[in-house]
């Protein structure tokens, strides 16, 4: 979490930061702060969101040519001015930003106060800076080693930037665990957390592996090793559009996203999906088919919204492929003992291909021979390199906070992948196959038929913005559903909400309907129905208010719900792509009635970078 944006040229600096950190705030926005070298350093920062800072510091001497800025979501210290970054060192020298954790930081902090060290803030950050200070004090050498040498005695996760006073027009940048893509220009150098701050300035980027080291002039960009030794950047083309990025005329990120679900799902089936040819094609897919089709059990590793996507797609591939499927928290996974055995299939899932948990638990099973299949939204992010193969989701940047164009990209991806997988397999005849590809290729349309439900749902999210619970129930492939449209609700309008699979809910969490509950049933037609319509009764009979997804037609449910949603009838393993549409406009409406700001929800960061 934290995005930090770095610049070094001709142009000012600080619009250019503050622009990129307004792109970044989806990885934070508990403060902001931007250094300037001019002469001296000069640093400013806040609590709070961008747009604060920037009222704060108006009229004040914001002339640079080099600057690093930083939006926060913190760990270590409250969001406060002292624990803003960046921070400054004792001699007032350096300047730093940091995304990441260091794990040592006690241990170091001890060791600097033994020898004299104050603090100003509670973070982990001053005290890596002040260490790379005092090194580079006592081995009387430059920053760049004195960040080196530190670095090796570094346990956590880091990209830092660095400011010297003392060498104005260089930036000192570092990265393990974190991200970290630097931008070249003619005669400049951008850098960032991604690759937003710098679309309109330059397509070409290198993306700073782990352990690597930047030296960051106008003219020059010098990457090495802890080692000393230099590398040879790789430079790439960025294929991101600015518009990509920018509301268009929505009133949130959120909402723009989850209209984009037509096209997003269409451009993931673009060119894989071949209806005449009865084929899909997926060179992540066909490389590995043989260990795929063979393999003994495939395990889905992902964290939050994606890990909802792990579930519909365990249910997917064991009826289509007959494998034993397991989906896993990545955090949970990484930390016990896994039985991993040499060519189990590891799926990682994940948007940003960031996520600290889910990169760490794919490193451990590579390790112990697994391979591992990532399912990415960012293209070039640290997850996708790390995966053996695998299958992009092109959903385009997601801003929102709250997931929701990239889900259903997911199952797209996931659907796709069992059904190849399955094929290859023999264990679905042409006959399904070719039913299922159509019906795939109808979803974007089907999609489109969901949104007009949009002014509905708007009533419905008035009607009930005042619960103060909210249950959510569904069966087989619409149970991940109810999860998911209960984490949408929790994120985005603070109301607490649980997902059941409708049936457990005798088993418990029944005491809790009364006629003040809303519970949403996710309840499309399929071979669940019959049993869902009974859940649906017992809950009537117990006075909760039913507010029910059902497939176009559906007279039964619609007699006996309080409010229903129609989606078009798709086949059963595709209707969680359409089910969820309408849960993801309900939280929206409601987080949005309750004057809440949907796209940067409180405590919640978009990539999610430490455990
Ligand atoms: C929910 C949400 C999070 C993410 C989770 C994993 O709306 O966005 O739950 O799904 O943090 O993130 P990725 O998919 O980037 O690994």
């Amino acid at each position: 979490m934290c995005g930090i944006v770095g610049y070094t040229g001709p142009r000012e600096a600080y619009p250019v930061i503050i622009k990129g950190l307004k792109r970044l705030e989806y990885r934070g926005y508990d403060s902001t702060g931007v250094a300037l070298l001019n002469g001296g350093l000069k640093v400013y920062k806040k609590k709070g969101k961008v747009v604060e800072l920037e009222e704060a510091i108006v009229g004040k001497d914001l002339h640079s040519h080099t600057g690093i800025g930083h939006t926060r979501w913190a760990t270590h210290g409250e969001p406060s001015d002292r624990n803003a970054h960046p921070h400054s060192s004792a001699s007032g020298k350096l300047a730093m930003i940091h995304n990441g954790i260091i794990e040592n930081y006690t241990q170091l902090k001890k060791e600097l106060s033994s020898k004299g060290y104050s603090f100003k803030s509670d973070t982990d950050t001053e005290v890596l800076l002040n260490f790379i200070e005092e090194i580079k004090k006592n081995n009387q050498c430059g920053l760049e080693e004195a960040v080196r040498v530190a670095l090796k005695r570094v346990v956590g996760a880091y990209v830092i930037l660095l400011l010297d006073q003392d060498d104005p027009g260089t930036i000192i940048a570092a990265r393990k665990g974190s991200p970290l893509v630097i931008g070249i220009g003619k005669g400049e150098h951008f850098l960032g957390s991604d690759a937003s701050p710098m679309l309109e300035y330059t397509k070409e980027v290198v993306y700073v592996n782990d352990y690597e080291l930047a030296i960051v002039k106008p003219d020059e960009l010098v990457l090495k090793n802890l080692g000393n030794e230099k590398i040879t950047p790789y430079v790439q083309k960025l294929d991101i559009e600015l518009a990509a990025i920018e509301k268009g005329g929505y009133d949130h990120f959120m909402l723009k996203e989850i209209f984009e679900q037509p096209q997003t799902i269409f451009d993931c089936l673009r060119g894989r999906l071949d209806i005449m040819g009865g084929t899909i094609t997926m060179a992540g897919v066909q490389n590995h088919i043989t260990q795929l089709k063979n393999a003994n059990r495939i395990m889905i590793v992902a964290c939050g919204t994606s890990w909802h996507a792990g579930l519909i797609a365990e249910y997917i591939i064991e009826e289509l492929c007959r494998i034993p499927v397991e989906v896993e928290y990545a955090s949970e996974f990484r930390y016990r003992n896994p039985v991993i055995h040499k060519g189990d299939v590891i799926i990682a899932v994940s948007q940003s291909g960031e996520t600290a948990d889910t990169l760490v638990a794919i490193e451990k099973a590579k390790d112990q021979g697994a391979i591992i299949f990532g399912v990415v939204n960012v293209v070039g992010s640290s997850i996708a390199r790390l995966s053996d193969s695998g299958a992009y989701t092109h959903a385009g940047p997601e801003i929102g906070v709250a997931s929701t164009k990239a889900f259903t990209a997911q199952l797209v991806v996931l659907t796709m992948i069992a059904m190849k997988i399955a094929y290859e397999k023999g264990t679905i005849n042409q006959e399904r196959f070719n039913h299922l590809l159509n019906e795939l290729h109808e979803i974007p349309n089907k999609a489109e038929i969901v949104l007009k439900q949009n002014d509905a749902i708007k009533k419905l999210a008035e009607k009930y913005k005042d619960a103060r619970d909210f249950l959510y129930l569904g069966r087989g492939y619409n149970f991940p559903v109810a999860l998911e449209g209960a984490l949408k609700l929790k994120e985005i309008s603070y109301i607490h909400a649980e997902g059941y699979p409708a049936a457990e809910m005798k088993h418990g969490p029944i005491a809790l309907v009364d006629e003040s509950l809303p519970v949403v049933f996710v309840a499309t037609r399929d071979s669940y129905h019959e049993k869902i319509v009974s859940n649906i009764q017992e809950i009537k009979a117990r006075k909760g208010k039913v507010i029910a997804i059902i497939t176009e037609g559906d007279e039964t449910i619609t007699d006996m719900a309080d409010d229903t949603i129609a989606v078009p009838e798709a086949d059963e393993i595709m209707a969680p792509m359409l089910s969820t549409i309408p849960l993801q406009l309900l939280a929206y409406y409601i987080g949005v009635a309750k004057n809440l700001d949907v796209d940067k929800p409180r405590n919640l960061a978009k990539s999610v970078t430490v455990e």
